[in-house]
């Protein structure tokens, strides 16, 4: 599928994407086992993230409250409108319009880099995780939120860690079972690789 098209696709989710609880993060409880998985992930604030395939603004929203300098990068013109909304007034977070593949942010400038359910719709995961790896500073930390869901896409926690491997970094591995992180049980693989740069 083209470029144009992956958009697109992209476009028409973003009015509704952000009803599930996982995504709109609405719900307290949901929201704040979110909140405290990433602290747990990632290098304290006011640490800089880069958040590829940023949706809606979310997670770029949650982390400036909490301290962190967010750069937010999406291709789609209708999430990234949402997400400009979201992040309005907030000082500390940008979003930007462009392609993640090829992310238009600088060099080796980020604490860490975050990316959430978006590896999997990489044209080449093990090229594009290259190119996020060179937007860390030495010792930034990288952090994939993925899953292998029950819709059939996603990747497997066994073809993410092996990624992670095969770009030299140890991974780490944490399986995301508890249903306060998703609004109620999954029955699907979620999981978080995270791994730091030498
Ligand atoms: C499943 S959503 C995840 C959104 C957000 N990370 C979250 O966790 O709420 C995937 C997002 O990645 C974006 N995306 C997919 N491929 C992309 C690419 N090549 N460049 C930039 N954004 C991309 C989509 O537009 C969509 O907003």
């Amino acid at each position: 599928m083209d470029l144009g098209a992956r958009i697109a696709e992209w476009d028409a989710e973003a009015p509704a994407y952000d009803e599930p609880a996982d995504h709109g993060l609405t719900d307290r409880a949901v929201r704040s086992a979110w909140r405290t998985l990433l602290l747990g992930a990632l290098p304290p604030a006011p640490a800089r993230v880069a958040d590829l395939g940023c949706g809606t603004g979310t997670l770029s929203l949650l982390l400036a409250e909490e301290g962190y300098r967010v750069d937010g990068v999406d291709f789609s013109p209708a999430m990234v409108e949402r997400a400009r909304a979201k992040l309005a007034g907030v000082e500390r977070a940008t979003v930007t319009e462009g392609d993640a593949y090829e992310p238009p942010l600088p060099a080796s400038s980020y604490d860490a880099v975050l990316c959430r359910h978006v590896l999997w719709a990489m044209p080449d995961p093990a090229t594009a995780l290259a190119r996020w790896l060179d937007l860390l500073r030495p010792g930034g930390r990288l952090v994939l939120v993925e899953g292998a869901w029950s819709t059939g896409a996603g990747l497997t926690a066994a073809a993410t860690v092996d990624l992670v491997a095969g770009a030299g970094l140890e991974p780490s591995l944490t399986l995301l079972d508890d249903p306060a992180l998703w609004g109620g049980p999954t029955t699907d693989e979620r999981y978080l690789v995270s791994a730091v740069t030498g």
